[in-house]
């Protein structure tokens, strides 16, 4: 939980400038707020960072993916491509916008794969919602290229990967629109939060509109503006919004030392023999937020992910685990929804009770995770490293 290692006189600052005044909405109120408007300055800063026009900051990750499939035009009976291997909230968002989600192999990057898109496009195919899975990047130029032979939109949800990059431009700047999660597991966290980036105008009006009940945050009488269309409401607190920006103001110092953190346990692990790594794309532009290896076999990398998370690392085994992989979501297969959604009412759907995903079970079988610190010391990693020699050495 890197974010969380940073909490300082500067997230206690930005949240008193909040309280000081006690405007917690982040519209209007222009008078009151006395120049404070941290959702806003935010936004300013975090696409000033991805290198694109626009920003829009949400409630959640969650939030953020359900804002990009509205923003892209993406609705009822339309088919969006998602990975096996992926945190359920953007499988999640397609289903609650009324799309269906059509499920393709991963590959070593632990990301979709260029040939597991291409084998389950369709005619009705409208979008990619790719995830960049445990802190870097999927094969996007391969990605993109699919995405502009058949007309895709690209969705890159980077929720697991900010501060990372490809060929030097940010993860998340490549897509049509992208979104990020501050939840309290993040690489930064507001407590939750999220956002969503664009360079498209009309996408922007889109997601700004949509996530405020159509609003259209023009003036400062809420009640007298235009609602170009119906929405909901995944607004941010100015609360949320000042932690966010006190953490993301720490993102470089964060990702530095990850990689460096996560530099000396990699070149530890290269003496085992065993073990491999997954494959990065851009090798530089990892965020250095997890470390990602490979066991032989699934019983090894069990029994390593069970041993050292005793041995108090914080390592994950994906393929047990019932968030992360569609081996075990039952309530897709059973497609038990609160309520009837889309899913129920077509019939171009994948079988999910009897699809096979063969190449993402033999990779995710054997994957291991292990989180990385911001803040470990010299000490501390040594330490750990003589943790792998008892896990890994046997
Ligand atoms: C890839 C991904 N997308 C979306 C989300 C949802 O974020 P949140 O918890 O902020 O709703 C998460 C959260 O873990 C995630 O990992």
């Amino acid at each position: 939980m890197p974010g969380t290692e940073l909490f300082g006189k500067e997230e206690r600052k930005e949240v008193m400038d909040v309280l000081e005044t006690g405007v917690l909405f982040r519209y209007n109120n222009d008078e009151a707020r006395k120049g404070i408007w941290k959702a806003k300055t935010f936004e300013k800063e975090f696409a000033d960072f991805h290198g694109v026009k626009h920003c829009h900051m949400v409630s959640s990750g969650t939030a953020a993916d359900n804002v990009s499939l509205a923003a892209a035009g993406i609705g009822a009976g339309d088919e969006v491509i998602v990975p096996t291997f992926t945190f359920i909230a953007p499988v999640e968002a397609v289903v609650n916008c009324g799309a269906i989600p059509v499920f393709a192999e991963i590959d070593k990057t632990l990301c979709l794969s260029p040939e597991g898109i291409e084998a389950v496009i369709t005619p009705k195919t409208k979008a990619i919602m790719l995830v960049h899975m445990v802190g870097a990047m999927a094969k996007l130029d391969e990605i993109i290229a699919i995405c502009k032979k058949y007309n895709l939109v690209l969705i890159e949800d980077t929720a697991q990967a900010l501060g990372g990059s490809y060929k030097r431009k940010p993860l998340g700047s490549y897509g049509d629109i992208s979104c990020y999660s501050f939840d309290f597991f993040k690489i930064i966290t507001a407590g939750e939060g999220g956002a969503v980036i664009t360079n498209n105008d009309e996408i922007y009006e889109k997601a700004h509109t949509w996530s405020d009940h159509g609003h259209s945050h023009i003036g400062n009488n809420r009640g007298a503006e235009e609602h170009p269309i119906l929405g909901t409401n995944y607004r941010i607190s100015e609360l949320h919004a000042a932690v966010g920006l006190a953490q993301f103001r720490k993102i470089d110092f964060i990702i530095e030392n990850q990689r460096a953190n996560k530099k000396v346990l990699k070149d530890y692990l290269k003496k085992f023999s065993q073990v491999t790594f997954r494959e990065l794309p851009d090798e530089a532009g990892d965020s250095g937020t997890v470390i990602n290896i490979f066991l032989p076999t699934a019983e090894e990398a069990e029994r390593v992910a069970g041993e050292m998370a005793e041995a108090g690392l914080n390592a994950a085994y994906w393929y047990n685990n019932n968030y992360h992989y569609i081996k075990n979501w039952e309530h897709l297969k059973e497609m038990k929804t609160a309520a009837p959604v889309g899913l129920q009412f077509f019939d171009n759907l994948q079988d999910y009770k009897t699809v096979k995903f063969p190449v993402s079970d033999d990779i995710i079988s054997r994957l291991v995770s292990i989180y990385v610190k911001i803040m470990w010391t010299d000490e501390e990693l040594k330490d750990i490293c003589d943790k792998f020699d008892q896990v890994l050495g046997k």
